[in-house]
């Protein structure tokens, strides 16, 4: 204990003993192993970095736009590369080398949501859940490709039994159990605006989840990339919890990712204006690929226009990515140095006089690393444009943009058009809008394919047996 206060005492953080006398025994445990738990010498570091960080100050002087490979293949070369590729990722999956990785640690504060966000019903006319959406498209691929596919899921301390829960009453939704892999992911404690850090509890931090960058050491940590190795794995399809249009399993995407030696690739998507709030794919003076968040673009780069007229930082990210296990296994042999990022939040708190304060503006800054700062560690890291109304419709708040609202609408307009390129009528308004309600159950439609086999009364194709290119 002598030791702990002087640890604590070194770092000017020995405040958070303060209710040391008024604390259970269960609570001191708690708190000392909360306490023992850190990496003090990267907490100072992080500590630093958040109260220095001001909107753009990390982004390097000179940008350029990172290239990327177009959604439709534009050249003779392209379209060869793209349908080897394509071939590629096929085989991949047939071959049981690609697993699922699910990211669903997150609060969805702003969709004000009580209970993990994954088990939030979206779907427009059955009301499933995010997760059973998910599931179905990794059973589909499953069954398409003959293969069970191995789907890691990554929850928060805060989120995982309740995750847990929800997969079992729910029968994991017809997948095996030991093909479904929860684990949470670690934490970092809130700090007020001079560095102190925040208690949640008199016996305890105030904790939350360490951002999606966790996800890599916390692989690492729950024996994933082990499992991986065992199972032959060889990539990880990497979606948000949060995107229920997100291709699980695109053979192109996988294929060129793997045919071209990436350590990490990502979709990008074609900004709407220089202001989306998407982050941007750049190019550093020395050749390495970042993305730099929309906050902290510098105006005259996000204005920046080509001799046509388009936006020279026209890629965004979606936050879909492909990640090669050996690339994890990596980066993750010793300590992990991501950036920090930080957000200010209002987190409940003790206060003065061991008070419990629900704070109405913020007073607290939370530190998160973004998967996305692997980006600048990879080989070779390859984008893919996507196609937008096809693969993405976050669902971050309840109404308006990026809303469960709009999601809907766009599966709505997605299942129409495959059902109509499938050759099936779906009624429309004059608009061109849909009119109605229509919903494709990723069990059985996991991409247009699918719908068009189904719509000309063949069985689904078999995996090798399509070439869309050329
Ligand atoms: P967001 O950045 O949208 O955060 O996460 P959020 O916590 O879900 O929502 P808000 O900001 O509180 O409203 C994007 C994705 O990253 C995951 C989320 O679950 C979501 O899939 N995430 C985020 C984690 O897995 N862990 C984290 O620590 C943060």
């Amino acid at each position: 204990m002598h030791d702990l206060r002087t640890l604590l005492e070194t770092h000017n953080q020995g405040h958070v003993l303060a209710y040391w006398d008024e604390i259970s025994e269960d609570g001191r445990e708690q708190l000392v192993t909360q306490l023992r738990d850190l990496d003090w010498e990267q907490l100072d570091a992080w500590i630093e970095d958040a109260l220095a960080a001001e909107s753009g100050a990390n982004v390097p002087a000179s940008l350029e736009p990172a290239p990327y490979y177009p959604l439709i293949p534009e050249t003779a070369e392209q379209i060869d590369l793209y349908r080897k590729a394509e071939k590629r990722g096929r085989d991949l999956l047939g071959q049981g080398r690609i697993a699922a990785f699910t990211v669903a640690g997150g609060q969805g504060t702003r969709l004000g949501y009580d209970g993990p966000k994954g088990t939030y019903p979206i779907s427009p006319v059955a009301g499933k859940t995010l997760f059973q959406l998910f599931a179905e498209g990794v059973a589909r691929a499953g069954e398409k490709y003959g293969v069970p596919i191995a789907w890691y899921i990554m929850t928060s301390p805060i989120n995982d039994a309740a995750t847990r829960a929800f997969f079992a009453e729910n029968a994991y939704f017809g997948l095996r159990a030991e093909d479904v892999t929860m684990f949470p992911q670690g934490t970092l404690p809130a700090i007020d605006p001079s560095g102190r850090l925040l208690l949640g509890a008199k016996d305890s931090l105030a904790l939350s989840p360490n951002g999606h960058g966790g996800s890599l050491l916390a692989l690492r940590d729950h024996g994933c990339l082990a499992d991986m190795a065992k199972r032959g794995v060889d990539h990880m399809s990497y979606w948000q919890v949060d995107n229920p249009l997100v291709y699980q399993f695109d053979p192109l995407f996988l294929g060129l990712h793997d045919l071209t030696g990436s350590d990490m690739s990502s979709r990008s998507l074609t900004k709407t204006g220089p202001f989306e709030k998407l982050g941007n794919f750049c190019l550093t003076d020395d050749g390495r690929c970042i993305i730099v968040e929309y906050s902290d673009m510098p105006d005259e780069l996000a204005e920046a226009t080509d001799v046509d007229g388009r936006l020279r930082f026209r890629a965004g990210s979606p936050a879909i990515h492909v990640l090669r296990r050996a690339f994890i296994d990596r980066v993750t042999q010793g300590r992990l140095d991501l950036p920090i990022h930080r957000a200010d939040k209002k987190v409940t708190c003790i206060g003065e006089g061991g008070i419990t304060v629900a704070p109405t503006e913020p007073n607290a800054i939370k530190m998160e690393t973004f998967i996305f700062d692997g980006l600048p560690l990879a080989e070779n890291p390859l984008i893919l444009e996507g196609d937008r109304a096809e693969q993405f419709g976050p669902v971050k708040n309840v109404n308006g943009i990026d809303s469960a609202e709009s999601c809907r609408q766009l599966l709505i307009e997605r299942a129409a058009r495959w059902l109509e390129q499938g050759g099936v009528p779906v009624p429309r308004r004059p608009d061109g809008t849909v009119n109605g309600e229509v919903e494709l159950s990723p069990r059985r439609f996991l991409g247009v394919d699918d719908v068009k086999a189904a719509a000309s009364g063949l069985r689904p194709p078999a995996a090798e047996a399509e070439e869309y290119y050329g």
